[in-house]
């Protein structure tokens, strides 16, 4: 059965971003039912967000009243979901305090669903005392705060109160349904590849893709995380939602950044394909090929391991590790688990997983060795979190 997004748009020139979240979501299979402010209908017409949602599109409080004429309660009983986006200053402020004076907070108010909402203001409007207050209240009510962003405004100014784009909260709209395992934790996640440089232009890397770690970048947010990403050389798009992100090419560079964040973290996944060696006598020039003039030889030098580094902190956070092994995957795994001391270990062959869209792996810890069926990487992400949520519960 079609999953049911009631989609309330309020007065904001963001709304022009929310006809494109419509397609988006209709393109992942939901069912849109959009429900406007007065004030979002002079930003955007009716018949436009009803041409692309093909449903009705209501407005007041009488709207879509056929058969019990409450249309409050009707529309709020069949959506799976709620999510305002945007959503302006005043409807936040509304919602805050349970007032319901119009189809769209009558709505929220009558809901048996959850919401989530996308703030899209002026950055002086979103750093108000009096907004900032009320989304406080709301987060006490379990709504969900879907960014905003930051970055340049439609009046010219630069800050936070961007909405986010269509793309990323169709990709948030699905953590509402994720139970909250990982609610109130910080996590730092490593992936990608590391390149190691032999000059300016040339470098040693392999071909992770970094789509495993933004998985489970994904999935830990889902779960209600706070996620900082630190990552090498990615052929995938950073995951919306995620508290800090940062790019650190070569291993030294990712040790520093992953010493730098790992003091506030409760967790740390390292899924990084980490170089284990680097350049010892790295060029600051081009290599030129000279006539007559010998191979160069290139010599290495080993990395600091970044994860046995964490595991062996004193007051280390609960450490997940990769081990993406060619032969031999489980015997090598838990070699590997115990060498670097961590209490998760995800072990998979490098054949079913680098650089491609799906993965099979093996969990390891001290109670059990659990293995994963081929699947995607979003869900072999869902179930490493889930892991992780039971064994620090029983920490
Ligand atoms: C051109 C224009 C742009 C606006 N943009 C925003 C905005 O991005 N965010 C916001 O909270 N209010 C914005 N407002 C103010 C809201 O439209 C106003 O507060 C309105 O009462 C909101 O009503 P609603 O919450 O019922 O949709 C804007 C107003 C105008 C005239």
């Amino acid at each position: 059965m079609k999953k049911k997004v009631l989609l309330g748009i309020c007065g904001g020139i963001a709304a022009y971003k929310s006809c494109e979240l419509v397609r988006l979501l209709k393109k992942s299979g939901y069912q849109v039912n959009v429900v406007m402010t007065r004030a979002a209908a002079d930003f955007v017409s009716p018949t436009t967000f009803q041409a692309l949602s093909g449903e009705p599109v209501l407005l007041d409080t009488h709207d879509g009243s056929g058969g019990n004429g409450m249309a409050h309660i009707n529309l709020s009983r069949q959506a799976d979901v709620m999510l305002i986006a945007p959503a302006s200053a005043n409807t936040l402020a509304k919602i805050a305090h349970g007032m319901a004076d119009n189809l769209l907070t009558t709505l929220v108010a009558a809901r048996s669903c959850p919401l989530a909402v996308a703030p899209a203001m002026n950055v002086q409007m979103w750093n108000n005392p009096a907004n900032q207050r009320n989304l406080a209240l709301l987060q006490q009510d379990q709504i969900k705060i879907l960014g905003p962003a930051v970055g340049e405004q439609a009046c010219g100014e630069v800050g936070s109160g961007r909405m986010l784009e269509a793309a990323e909260l169709a990709d948030l709209l699905c953590d509402v349904w994720v139970p909250s395992v990982l609610a109130g934790k910080r996590g730092l996640i490593t992936t990608g590849a590391t390149f190691e440089a032999i000059d300016p232009v040339r470098g040693i890397t392999n071909i992770s893709s970094g789509q495993m770690g933004m998985a489970l970048a994904r999935a830990c947010r889902a779960a209600g995380a706070n996620v900082s990403l630190v990552y090498g050389q990615i052929q995938t798009m950073l995951a919306p939602g995620l508290a800090y992100t940062e790019q650190a090419v070569s291993a030294d560079a990712m040790l520093a950044a992953v010493q730098r964040l790992i003091l506030e973290q409760d967790v740390f996944i390292s899924v990084a394909a980490v170089a284990d060696y680097k350049v010892k006598n790295r060029s600051e020039q081009k290599l030129k090929k000279l006539a007559g003039q010998t191979v160069p030889t290139i010599e290495l030098t080993e990395n600091a391991d970044i994860l046995a580094t964490v595991a062996s902190q004193p007051n280390a956070p609960f450490c997940v590790g990769f081990a993406a092994e060619s032969e031999h995957v489980l015997e090598y795994a838990r070699a590997k688990r115990k060498k670097k001391g961590v209490p998760l270990l995800v072990a998979n062959d490098v054949s079913q997983a680098m650089g491609k869209a799906t993965n099979q792996v093996i969990l390891l810890d001290d109670e059990q060795e659990t293995i994963l069926p081929q699947m995607s990487k979003d869900d072999t992400a869902t179930a490493i979190v889930a892991r992780l949520a039971q064994l620090l519960a029983q920490q």
